[in-house]
């Protein structure tokens, strides 16, 4: 495949998620990162880009900036990443789509609904690629998973699990933290902290790997340091849309766990359990039967999780090569677009899937406001 030109914004100097990208993108030597607006501040992203390489005149100052400069040439970028806070997400993810560039946004797509209906339609009408960084379903046993239960080896789904519960914002002396500070400014944050942040996902992984979308749910919030308006730990219930109930438990005060990303399925014939932490080892019950270990790269895997693994069996793959697969599935998406030939059915998260979550965090903040009431987990334009 032709080596595509590739823009990230955010992911500057010292933030979380930035080391991810560069490395889940560049990783198959399928994209060059030829330009950035990396930092809050424009000197600082200019500076950055340089010592990564971006050239001087593609090293800018913001995303407005990178949007005209981009623009017209004849090289342009071919896929931008925003991964900056929140909620700068809507505004830079449309200015780019509008323009036909394809964007990967980070979570949580947007801070509204509409807003997320407002990106999927503009996808739609400017025919750019717009997806979501749903990073943790590039996991090649994550999609042996969603195999299996695709194949039905778990029979009827019964019942989906799904945590995220870390304990890195524990201490109330974080209020002064930049890098966690937003997480919990409504202004910033929204409607919703660490369910929005990590419960999130949890969501997205319950959903992808039963492949069934929230209908309805019942949350409960709780905010427990210091003066926090926004919680920062949730137990959500969830129907969803095959008839599965899910149950799901997000925290950022779980003192002892570390990332806690874990989603357990349980079908009628069988149970599968997967950790963030061990992401080479998913477990296997069938019914009646032993527990077993299946290893990433092992035999007898699915086609998708033997595509999504790229060293041999015993050596470890973690998260920037989850991230690389996205990034592969886009490499193919785009090229095949360019060749005016249809894309291959690709497990990349999509701005649809950036919607139906977005909009189960808004119902569960709701639901959570009406003391647990049940309510429509959907976007209305999917109702
Ligand atoms: P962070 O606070 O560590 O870093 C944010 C970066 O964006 C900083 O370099 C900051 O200077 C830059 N920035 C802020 N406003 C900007 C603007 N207007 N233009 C250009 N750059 C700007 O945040 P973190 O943790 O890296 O999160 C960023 C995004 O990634 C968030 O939406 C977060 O939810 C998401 N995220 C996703 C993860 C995943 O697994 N998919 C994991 C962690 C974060």
């Amino acid at each position: 495949m032709e080596r595509l030109n590739w823009g990230l914004i955010g992911g500057g100097e010292g933030s979380q998620i930035g080391p991810a990208h560069r490395l889940g993108a560049r990783i198959d030597g399928l994209f060059e990162l030829a330009a950035g607006a990396l930092d809050a501040n424009p000197d600082a992203g200019r500076a950055y880009a340089r010592t990564l390489g971006i050239a001087a005149a593609r090293a800018y100052g913001d995303w407005r900036e990178m949007l005209e400069g981009e623009r017209n040439r004849p090289d342009r970028i071919d896929l931008v990443t925003v991964a900056t806070p929140n909620h700068t997400h809507f505004e830079i993810t449309r200015a780019f789509l509008a323009e036909g560039i394809n964007v990967l946004c980070e979570k949580p797509m947007t801070m509204t609904v509409a807003e997320g209906e407002e990106i999927v339609r503009t996808a739609e009408g400017s025919g750019a690629i717009c997806a979501v960084n749903y990073g943790y379903s590039g996991y090649s046993l994550v999609r042996h998973m969603r195999a299996m239960v695709a194949r039905g080896d778990l029979g009827k789904i019964r019942l989906v699990m799904a945590e995220f519960a870390h304990g890195h914002h524990a201490d109330a002396a974080d209020a002064d933290n930049p890098r966690v500070r937003w997480r919990y400014d409504p202004a910033q944050a929204g409607v919703s902290a660490v369910m929005a942040d990590c419960g999130i996902h949890a969501l997205h992984m319950a959903s992808f790997v039963i492949g069934q979308s929230p209908e309805k749910l019942s949350a409960d919030f709780a905010s427990l340091v210091g003066d926090r308006v926004l919680e920062d730990d949730a137990m959500v219930n969830l129907r969803m849309s095959g008839g599965t109930t899910c149950r799901l438990w997000t925290s950022a005060v779980a003192l002892g766990h570390q990332h806690g990303l874990r989603v357990q399925v349980f079908g009628e014939k069988g149970g599968l359990s997967w950790a963030q932490e061990q992401p080479n080892q998913l477990l296997w019950t069938p019914l009646g039967g032993r527990t077993e270990i299946i290893e990433r790269g092992g035999p007898n895997l699915s086609p998708q999780a033997d595509a999504a693994s790229r060293v041999t069996v015993g050596h470890a793959e973690g998260m920037p090569l989850a991230f690389a697969n996205l990034y592969t599935d886009l490499a193919t998406a785009i090229a095949a677009r360019r060749a005016g030939q249809a894309a291959p059915e690709s497990w990349c998260p999509m701005a649809e899937d950036g919607l139906r979550s977005v909009a189960a965090v808004h119902a569960a903040a709701e639901s959570a406001r009406a003391d647990g009431a049940w309510v429509d987990a959907r976007p209305p334009m999917y109702r």
